[in-house]
C-alpha cells in the first residue's frame, strides 16, 4: 500500500527470521521504507542479519544498544547512508542475565540486574537522548518499543524483565512528551502477545505462558506477522496523534477476567 513511501528508519533486534523485529523490517520494505538494521556483535555473528540486510538491500550497522559511542556511530551512519534523518525507529531488545542463568527471583543478582536493565531498558533512554543530541530524527517521526504485560500483572517466570518493561514503558512515555513538545514526534510501546522467538522461549514454561495466553484471548495470540503489520500503522501518516501510550496487541488477553476455553485448556492437561 505504500504506507511508509519515501520514509527512513531504523530496526534494532533482527536475529533471526523469527524475531519480531525481523517481521517488520520486511514489511517496513515492502511499505516503501528505506531502513538500516542493527543489532549487538555478537548477534552479528551468531544470528541471520546478514540474509535479512541482502534481502531488503538494508546496511547493517552493528550497535551494543547499551554504548553511547555505538548508538551515536548508527544514528550518524544510518543518516548519511539513507540520505536523511530517520522518521522511525523501532527498538526490539530483550535480555535478562538472571532469567538466562535460571536464578529464582528470590534470589537474583543485582549485578546482572543493572545489566538487564541496562540492555532492555535504559538503551532505550540512551537511544533517544543520542537521537536529541544528534537531532537525529524528523519532525511527525514514530518511535515504537516492544514490551510485555509482565509491566503491570504478575507473571512469576518473567521475572526481572517485568521490571525492565516497567522502565522501558515509563521511558516512552516520558519521551513522548520532551519529543512531542521540542519536535512533534510520537513515542509509544506495544505490548505483544507470546511469541515464540529467541528472547520469548527462554522464558521458563513458555509453552504454558504461550497456551494460556492463546485461550484467554477471544482472538487468540498475536502472531508476529501481525505485529510488523501494527508497526507500520504507527510508522505511517495515519496515527500521527497516537503518542505517549501503551498500546496492547494480544487479542484482547489484557481485557479478559475469565474465559471458560482456559478451564478445557486445563482440564485437557490434567487428563
Ligand atoms: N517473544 C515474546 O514472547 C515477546 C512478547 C512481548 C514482547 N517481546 C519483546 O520483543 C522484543 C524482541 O524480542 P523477540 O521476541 O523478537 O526476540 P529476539 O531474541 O529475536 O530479539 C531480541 C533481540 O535483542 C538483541 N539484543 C540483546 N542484547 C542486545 C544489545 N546489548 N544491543 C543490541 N541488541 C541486543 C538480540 O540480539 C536480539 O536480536 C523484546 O523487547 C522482547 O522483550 C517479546
Amino acid at each position: 500500500m505504500g504506507l511508509l513511501e519515501g520514509k527512513k528508519g531504523i530496526i534494532f533486534g533482527a536475529l533471526d527470521e523469527k524475531s519480531i523485529a525481523w517481521k517488520v523490517a520486511e514489511q517496513c520494505v515492502a511499505e516503501g521504507a528505506s531502513i538500516t538494521l542493527t543489532n549487538a556483535p555478537i548477534a552479528l555473528r551468531f544470528g541471520k542479519i546478514q540474509e535479512l540486510g541482502d534481502k531488503l538491500n538494508a546496511e547493517i550497522i552493528p550497535a551494543d544498544a547499551t554504548s553511547l559511542e555505538d548508538l551515536e556511530n548508527l544514528l550518524t551512519k544510518s543518516m548519511e547512508t539513507l540520505g536523511g534523518k530517520m522518521d522511525f525507529m523501532l527498538h526490539s531488545i530483550g535480555m535478562s542475565f538472571n532469567v538466562r542463568k535460571k536464578r529464582p527471583y528470590t534470589n537474583l543478582k543485582y549485578e546482572w540486574m543493572q545489566k538487564t536493565f541496562d540492555v532492555s531498558a535504559i538503551s532505550f533512554h540512551k537511544l533517544m537522548q543520542s537521537t536529541v543530541k544528534l537531532d537525529a530524527i524528523n519532525e511527525w517521526g514514530s518511535v515504537l518499543a516492544l514490551t510485555y504485560i509482565a509491566a503491570q500483572r504478575t507473571f512469576p517466570d518473567y521475572s526481572e524483565m517485568a521490571e525492565s518493561k516497567a522502565l522501558l514503558e515509563s521511558f516512552a512515555r516520558s519521551f513522548g512528551f520532551h519529543l512531542g513538545a521540542q519536535k512533534k514526534v510520537r513515542v509509544n510501546t506495544i505490548s505483544q502477545s507470546p511469541t515464540w522467538t529467541t528472547a520469548g522461549s527462554g522464558v521458563q514454561g513458555f509453552k504454558e505462558f504461550f497456551d494460556y495466553a492463546d485461550q484467554m484471548s477471544p482472538l487468540g495470540n498475536a502472531p508476529a506477522e501481525d505485529c510488523a503489520n501494527y508497526c507500520v500503522s504507527l510508522f505511517s501518516d495515519y496515527t500521527r496523534y497516537v503518542t505517549m501510550q501503551n498500546l496492547f496487541h494480544d487479542g484482547g488477553f489484557s481485557n479478559m477476567g475469565m474465559n471458560t476455553a482456559v478451564l478445557e485448556w486445563a482440564k485437557g492437561l490434567k487428563d
